[in-house]
């Protein structure tokens, strides 16, 4: 009998040519595979309507340019942004934070403080840190809660008007806790600092509207959400954006260039130097249209109900330890003691299971749990209820094998 009876699941596998039958890809949290709709996006922008964007005279692209532009209002509808122009594209989260870090961040002085939490993917600790060594500004590291969450009293009780920036997980790639975003924005406010959401596991996996969050910033990548790598958005309130110098020099973020003076372009161009992945773009936007076609309140129910019974079913192996709180969102980490997670990944793998093992980007977590990495078996719209079967009996399978 299967362990997900009482899920009513999504049955979308067929959308993805990558998925061949019997293959348990549970690794969506490192990148998620892509459904048919973006593989023909990306397909026939190169095959039948390429051209670059921005520039051309041409009619072909002046239609680029459209699509790329209709593109950025896909992201900003799909965000809840209030304008198109709030939204740039970039390569991913991680030059997201990193932009707003040379950007905004050259503000930072000595004395100034950035709160951070102890869950963090690396990408959201080492800007910082690079910024913290250029300007002097100080690091602090919000403790979590036993089940695995961000402990938002303990952020309220941390913070100063010293504080310039919190930045925090909206999802925690490891234990898939959720945020109260919109908590933390209150009270990153409440003492004048900025609310920047890493937002890379949370847009695959539930509703977002950084209007009702009332963050400031938020970052995401499009390979975690269905789409292509190599492209993602960095969200900012319009205020900020205005205000933040530019980030790289090059073409298409210039007003005018003279050798005595270059002045820039309004954002988003200002922030988006050379020629852009525009493909990529198209790709994110087919990804969007995807998602939002199933409804991501339903990916969530889903991939909550997978979560709920791998939890169920790996409570039940003897000695596995299991992290992170009863509701994460789509991701659920596990230790065997004795067992590292590379043997456990490889083991599972000769069983057609793909999961993830290894410090995920989050060496301070696992310093935190007391663990040098983890297994980590994290769901998307492609997974059943057989893969969940099949993580449990493969993982039976090394619990023999180890003895
Ligand atoms: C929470 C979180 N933040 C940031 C990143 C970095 O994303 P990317 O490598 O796509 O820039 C990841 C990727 O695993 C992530 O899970």
């Amino acid at each position: 009998m299967s362990v997900m009876e009482d899920t009513r699941p999504l049955d979308t596998v067929a959308d993805f040519p990558a998925i061949p039958d019997g293959w348990a890809y549970l690794d969506t949290a490192a990148t998620a595979q892509k459904p048919r709709p973006v593989i023909d996006a990306i397909t026939r922008a190169y095959a039948e309507t390429y051209a670059t964007v921005h520039r051309g005279v041409y009619a072909r692209s002046a239609d680029m340019t459209v699509a790329y532009e209709a593109a950025r209002r896909r992201v900003a509808g799909f965000i809840g942004a209030a304008s198109p122009d709030e939204v740039v594209f970039v390569r991913g989260a991680t030059e997201g934070i990193n932009l707003v870090a040379q950007t905004w961040g050259q503000s930072l002085k000595p004395g100034d403080r950035i709160l951070l939490s102890m869950l963090e993917h690396h990408s959201n600790i080492v800007p910082w840190q690079l910024l913290a060594e250029r300007t002097g500004a100080a690091i602090d590291v919000a403790p979590l809660t036993a089940d695995g969450r961000i402990d938002l009293d303990a952020v309220e009780a941390m913070l100063t008007p010293a504080h310039r920036l919190v930045s925090l997980a909206h999802v925690s790639n490891v234990l898939g806790s959720i945020l109260d975003g919109r908590r933390a924005a209150d009270l990153a406010h409440r003492v004048g600092a900025k609310l920047l959401l890493d937002g890379c596991q949370a847009v695959p996996r539930v509703r977002v509207d950084v209007a009702a969050l009332d963050c400031d910033f938020y970052v995401f990548s499009g390979h975690k959400l269905y789409g292509p790598t190599g492209i993602g958005a960095l969200w900012a309130k319009a205020e900020i954006l205005d205000a933040m110098p530019p980030w790289h020099g090059g073409g298409a973020m210039i007003d005018r260039v003279s050798f005595e003076r270059t002045t820039y372009a309004p954002p988003p161009a200002r922030f988006e130097a050379g020629t852009p992945h525009i493909v990529g773009a198209l790709g994110l936007a087919a990804a969007i249209d995807y998602v939002e076609d199933i409804g991501l309140d339903a990916i969530h129910a889903h991939e909550t109900a997978l979560v709920r019974a791998a939890r169920a079913g790996l409570a039940g192996i003897d000695g596995l330890t299991l992290f992170g709180p009863e509701d994460s969102a789509g991701i659920v980490s596990f230790a065997i003691p004795g067992v590292h997670p590379h043997d456990i990944g490889t083991i599972l793998d000769e069983e057609r299971i793909a999961i993830r093992a290894g410090h995920h980007c989050a060496q301070p977590l696992m310093e935190h749990l007391g663990v040098p990495a983890t297994a980590r078996a994290s769901f998307g719209v492609y997974n059943r209820a057989a893969d969940v079967d099949a993580l449990i009996r493969g993982l039976l399978r090394v619990m023999r094998i180890f003895g």
